[in-house]
């Protein structure tokens, strides 16, 4: 350990002043030869994370950066080693981002347990049994053009990663060889399924980077599916309420896979009222379909409660429309139509306790609200009836008193 730091160190302060004093010799060479694979590399290094920060080929590879003689350049006796496989691939990278001392020089709070992480992770483990099909860093990141994750090119940036997992994910091709543990092919539907949910269109859709991607689910570096004991707490580090709510619910004890039995783990759609009940689209139905079972009659309460307050709030919402249309002053009758809007997203949470009862006291808070709101909603009809008759009648008597007036204009002239 002490060895490879004081060497990291020696490369650290050796790399920079190489850049400055000599040109970089495996870069000359290697832009200038025909065979594209072997030029793409040289190619593809300015701008790289790497080169930025004053290291060359030499940091990885090993070799004479100083000579434009190839052999004297891939001398192993200068540390020269080609280009790394399998597991060399993370030792030649965790050779700096798993030594702290050197790391936290050019970013202090960097975390250095990357290649740790990965050794516990499914990739890693099947990489140390000899799988060369899993995901390395340079499948996640590149070797020649590593960006930093923020850099909206890296393949790492949260908008990038579906794709750059699916390119092993999504292929039957690839994944054919392995399967699950109960022996069934492992799906390769997880991008398509992901890329239809609501988690999808927040991120790419709305830019909204506090959706999750595949890495924050299953860690950046740690790959694997979630076990059973962090099934449950998955979806909870965003939806904490739901998930304290959950918890305290008869379900949490009978679950295994707590949220994902009914929202799924990729394909999580939209939520509607709709799937609340006992009828046949329902999630609830699939469990509780016996009539005298508790479950089936809890389901059917809280649908009805849920119904009964969603359609008091579009028959409110809808008077006070009627009533603005008419020009009345309906300020207030808003301002307690989005309180009743509020408590409707706070029984849209409570129906996660799986407590009928629970759900009808925000239920009842909601409809009463609301009965407010059509008091005064009727009220105001009311008042603008009566004077729309006021204006009948006056205009009557108005019509009554020019007649008159005309009736007796007439007699005047007839009197001349
Ligand atoms: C004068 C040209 C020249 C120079 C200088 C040179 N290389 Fe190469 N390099 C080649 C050629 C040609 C190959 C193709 C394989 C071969 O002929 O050995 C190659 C192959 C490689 C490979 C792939 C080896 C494999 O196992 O597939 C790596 C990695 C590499 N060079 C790194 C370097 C590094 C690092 C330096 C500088 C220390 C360097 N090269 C300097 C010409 C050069
Ligand atoms: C951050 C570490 C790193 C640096 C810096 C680096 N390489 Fe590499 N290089 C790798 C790794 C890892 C691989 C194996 C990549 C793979 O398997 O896809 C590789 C592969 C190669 C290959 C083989 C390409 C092939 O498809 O067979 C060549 C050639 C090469 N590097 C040359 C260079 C040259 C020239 C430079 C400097 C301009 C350089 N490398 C800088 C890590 C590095
Ligand atoms: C399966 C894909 C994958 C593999 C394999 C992988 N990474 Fe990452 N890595 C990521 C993702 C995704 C992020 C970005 C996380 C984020 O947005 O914060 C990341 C972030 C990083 C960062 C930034 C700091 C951090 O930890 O967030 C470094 C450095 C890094 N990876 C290095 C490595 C190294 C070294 C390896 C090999 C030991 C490796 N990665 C393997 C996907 C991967
Ligand atoms: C010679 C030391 C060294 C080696 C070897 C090395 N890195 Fe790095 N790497 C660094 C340093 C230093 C940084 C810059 C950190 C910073 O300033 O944020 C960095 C940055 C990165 C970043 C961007 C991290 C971020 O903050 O967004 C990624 C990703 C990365 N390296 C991946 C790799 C991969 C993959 C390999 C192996 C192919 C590798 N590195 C090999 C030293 C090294
Ligand atoms: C280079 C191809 C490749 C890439 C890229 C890749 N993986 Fe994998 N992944 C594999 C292979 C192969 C396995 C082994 C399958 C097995 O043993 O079940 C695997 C296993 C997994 C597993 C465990 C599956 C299980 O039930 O055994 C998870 C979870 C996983 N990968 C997630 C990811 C995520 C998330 C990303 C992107 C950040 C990613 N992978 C990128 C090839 C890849
Ligand atoms: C919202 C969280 C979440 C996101 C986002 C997510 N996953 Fe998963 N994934 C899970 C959970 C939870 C499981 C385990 C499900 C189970 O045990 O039934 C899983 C299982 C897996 C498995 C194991 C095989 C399988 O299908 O059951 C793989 C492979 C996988 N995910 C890859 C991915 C990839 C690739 C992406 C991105 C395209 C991704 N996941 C996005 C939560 C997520
Ligand atoms: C990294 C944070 C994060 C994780 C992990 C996460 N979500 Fe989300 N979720 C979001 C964000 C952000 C949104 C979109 C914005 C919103 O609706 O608040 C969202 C939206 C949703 C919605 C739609 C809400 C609506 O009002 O339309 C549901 C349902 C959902 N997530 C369920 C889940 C489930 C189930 C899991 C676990 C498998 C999960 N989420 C994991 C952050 C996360
Ligand atoms: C037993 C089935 C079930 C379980 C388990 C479940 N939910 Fe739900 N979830 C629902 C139903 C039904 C709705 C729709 C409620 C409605 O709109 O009336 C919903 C709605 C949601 C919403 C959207 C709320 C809104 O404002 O529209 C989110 C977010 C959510 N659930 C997250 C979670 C999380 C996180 C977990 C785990 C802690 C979870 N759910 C567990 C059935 C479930
Ligand atoms: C995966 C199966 C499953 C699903 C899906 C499911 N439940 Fe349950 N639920 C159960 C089991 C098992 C019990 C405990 C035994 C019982 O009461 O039926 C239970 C209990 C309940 C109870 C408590 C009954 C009591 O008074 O003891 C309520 C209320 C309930 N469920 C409502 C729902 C609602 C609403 C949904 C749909 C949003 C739903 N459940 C979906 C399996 C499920």
């Amino acid at each position: 350990m002490a060895a490879g730091t004081t060497a990291a160190v020696l490369v650290l302060s050796a790399s920079p002043v190489n850049a400055q004093t000599t040109a970089n010799q495996c870069l000359v060479c290697h832009a200038s030869l025909p065979d594209a694979a072997l030029a793409a590399p040289a190619k593809a290094f300015p701008g790289d994370v790497h080169q930025q920060r004053g290291f060359g080929c030499v940091d990885c590879h090993g070799g004479n950066a100083a000579t434009p003689d190839k052999s004297q350049a891939h001398n192993a006796a200068r540390g020269y080693r080609g280009k790394p496989r399998g597991p060399q691939i993370i030792a030649t990278c965790a050779r700096c981002h798993s030594d702290p001392e050197l790391m936290h020089k050019f970013a202090p709070r960097q975390r250095v347990d990357q290649a740790a992480e990965y050794a516990s992770s499914v990739h890693g483990k099947r990489l140390a049994e000899g799988d060369l099909g899993v995901a390395t860093c340079v499948t996640c990141h590149g070797a020649h053009g590593v960006r930093l994750v923020n850099d909206a090119r890296s393949p790492a940036f949260p908008t990038n990663v579906a794709a750059t997992c699916g390119t092993c994910h999504s292929s039957a091709e690839h994944m054919k060889s392995y399967k699950l543990p109960n022996g069934s092919p492992l799906p390769t539907s997880q991008r398509a399924e992901y890329e239809r949910s609501v988690h999808y269109a927040a991120l790419a859709g709305q830019r909204d980077m506090s959706a999750p991607t595949c890495n924050d689910c299953h860690g950046n570096h740690g790959a694997a599916p979630p076990g059973v004991s962090s099934l449950t707490t998955v979806c909870g580090t965003c939806h904490t309420v739901f998930q304290t709510k959950f918890a305290t619910s008869v379900h949490a004890q009978i679950f295994e896979k707590a949220c994902i039995e009914c929202h799924s783990n990729h394909a999580v759609l939209a939520p509607s009222d709709r799937m609340l009940g006992t009828a046949k689209d329902t999630v609830c139905a699939s469990c509780h379909e016996d009539k005298d079972d508790p479950g089936f009659v809890g389901a059917t309460k809280m649908h009805d409660s849920m119904e009964r307050l969603t359609s008091a709030v579009d028959s409110s919402a809808a008077l006070i429309a009627r009533v603005k249309n008419d020009g009345m002053e309906v300020g207030d009758q808003e301002l307690a139509l989005n309180e009743a809007r509020t408590k409707l997203v706070l029984a849209r949470t409570e129906v996660h306790m799986f407590d009928p009862a629970a759900l009808d006291a925000i239920v009842n808070d909601g409809t009463k609200i609301l009965a407010g709101v059509d008091q005064a909603g009727t009220k105001a009809l009311g008042e603008l009836a009566y004077r729309r008759r006021g204006l009948f009648v006056s205009l009557g008597v108005i019509l009554l008193v020019v007649t008159a007036l005309a009736l007796k204009i007439k007699d005047l002239g007839k009197e001349q």
